[in-house]
């Protein structure tokens, strides 16, 4: 069996339901996922929650319910967003998952038999939110130098995984593979925080302060560490029976971990390291996104500036909502959400661009020629149908540099151009005098092309609108295309009887930024 192109989302706390992050970190490892299907690649891509931890412990008892019960109340609606949103993960892992559990509790029997784990008394200070222990010396200003909020003193007996003596090779690791941290910044920040001294990783809690957690193998006291749990779980995934039934034993390492700037060190070092004392092999690529704010602040549930994903996508529709996310900001940098910015996404880029350029298309071919693909050969000059042709390519390119966003670009260049092409060459001139039928014919066989083109590409990033176009052009609604050869060529077949033209974004009701019906 050939090696999948092995993708993974963070999994995602369960202490409240999915907000506008989540939803992002989904739909990005989606279009990879897709974008990888449809060049020809065997994908899994895993998805789950994270569903340990003091944090849901709490919000759990604060709503008058066991943890097992809260989670499993939750969850679900974890899974109906990414129905929603059309995200096609190959598998849902919790780390409540008994498989999970045992392969978490194997790992710690090996690494303490290997040495790399120990016991000791640990004194410091903890900050609850980010789950995290810091020395003195690391906090900011007597806060958490994660989060800025207040940490409790501490001290107590807990395992500690080594982390010291995986300094060095790890350091030369990142060096010598330029891009195994993406983007850039970050490979450096994460640089940065190897240049100081790394210290042991406390692996355990006491489950007299908490008891929703693995418990540690062999200990009555204590409970996992939540991040030393969920870590786990990108290769306790792929162990499990059902998973090596279907896809084979071959699925680690990963080829890349998609995760959001602010848990890149616990990807970077913390779980490196864990691979390396594990014996198991480095994962190809880690991609830290930034964070979606909301008035300066990171848009989370604490927060209380969560803004619903489903409803954005009842009012703009999924895909207007995917495209939102991938194109409004580079991968890896932040971005200001404001629904006044999607609405005026919406309008411009899918309803004047894309939409106007397929209903214009459509409705001409049905004017003009009854809803036929004219018979005829494309004209030879530099049109909007020649740089379609290109656009795999540079398509392919922005996709291998994890750049969504600048895939949509390449296609929207040709999507706008095609626009300005009907501008210029007023076919409803040209109609006019029957001599020139064939020049007409010319002008909408290149414009069906080019739409149809983009179509095809625009299938990783829009599942729905894409299907549509290529619907009404009665094309294949699956696509996969291996190479630009297989694309620089004409998909359409003249004399295809196309469907009347329909209205893909429909204009957004000022009064309240919905679509307008009809
Ligand atoms: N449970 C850990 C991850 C464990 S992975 C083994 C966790 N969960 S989280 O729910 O807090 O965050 C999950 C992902 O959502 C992270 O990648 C995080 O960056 C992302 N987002 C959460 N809020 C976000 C924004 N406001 N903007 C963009 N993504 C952010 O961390």
């Amino acid at each position: 069996m050939n090696k999948p192109f092995y993708i993974t989302t963070p999994l995602y706390y369960v202490n409240a339901k999915p907000h506008i992050g989540h939803a992002y970190t989904n739909v990005i490892c989606d279009t990879f996922a897709r974008w990888r299907k449809f060049i020809g690649q065997d994908v899994f891509f895993l998805t789950g929650t994270d569903e340990h931890g003091t944090k849901i412990e709490k919000v759990a008892r604060a709503a008058g319910q066991e943890p097992r019960a809260y989670v499993d109340a939750i969850v679900p609606e974890f899974k109906k967003l990414w129905e929603i949103l059309g995200i096609e993960y190959d598998y849902f892992i919790r780390t409540t998952d008994e498989g999970h559990k045992q392969y978490v509790a194997k790992v710690l029997r090996e690494l303490e038999a290997k040495g790399d784990i120990y016991k000791a008394v640990y004194k410091g200070w903890y900050c609850t939110p980010c789950e995290s222990f810091w020395t003195d010396l690391q906090l900011k200003e007597g806060k958490c130098p994660d989060c800025q909020r207040d940490v409790q003193e501490l001290s107590e007996e807990n395992y500690f995984f080594k982390l010291s003596k995986h300094q060095e090779w790890l350091i030369q690791y990142i060096q010598e593979n330029p891009d195994f941290i993406r983007p850039e910044m970050r490979k450096n920040e994460i640089l940065g925080f190897l240049r100081q001294p790394l210290e042991d990783l406390s692996i355990t809690r006491l489950r007299s302060r908490l008891t929703w957690g693995i418990d540690y193998p062999n200990s009555k006291d204590h409970v996992v560490y939540v991040w030393f749990d969920a870590l786990l779980n990108y290769v306790s995934a792929v162990h499990q029976p059902e998973v090596e039934t279907k896809r084979g034993k071959n699925l680690w390492p990963a080829d890349v971990h998609m995760v959001g700037k602010d848990i890149l060190r616990q990807h970077a070092v913390y779980w490196l390291i864990m691979l390396r004392a594990m014996g198991l092999e480095m994962p190809k690529t880690i991609v830290a996104h930034g964070w979606w704010t909301m008035h300066g602040a990171k848009v989370s549930k604490s927060r209380g500036n969560a803004v619903d994903p489903i409803e954005l996508c009842s009012k703009y529709t999924v895909d207007a909502f995917r495209y939102f996310l991938l194109h409004e900001v580079t991968l890896g940098a932040d971005g200001a959400f404001s629904e006044d910015l999607m609405a005026e996404r919406y309008t411009t880029d899918l309803a004047n661009d894309l939409g106007n350029l397929c209903f214009r298309v459509t409705s001409m071919l049905e004017k003009y020629f009854g809803g036929k693909i004219p018979d005829v050969n494309l004209p030879g000059d530099s049109t909007p149908y020649h740089a379609s042709l290109k656009m795999y390519s540079q398509v392919s390119e922005s996709m291998n540099d994890w750049n969504p966003r600048g895939a949509l670009d390449v296609i929207w260049s040709v999507i706008k151009s095609a626009n300005q092409y009907v501008d210029q060459q007023k076919p409803w001139s040209i109609a006019k005098d029957p001599a020139r039928k064939e020049e007409l014919e010319g002008v909408l066989l290149t414009l069906s092309e080019t739409v149809v083109h983009a179509a095809v590409l625009l299938t990783s990033f829009f599942p729905v609108t894409s299907k549509k176009i290529l619907a009404s052009f009665k094309l294949s609604l699956e696509w996969q295309v291996k190479s630009a050869a297989d694309f620089e060529k004409r998909l359409l077949t003249s004399g295809t009887q196309i469907d009347k033209g329909t209205v893909l974004f429909p204009k957004l009701d000022d009064e309240k930024n919905v679509p307008a019906k009809g």
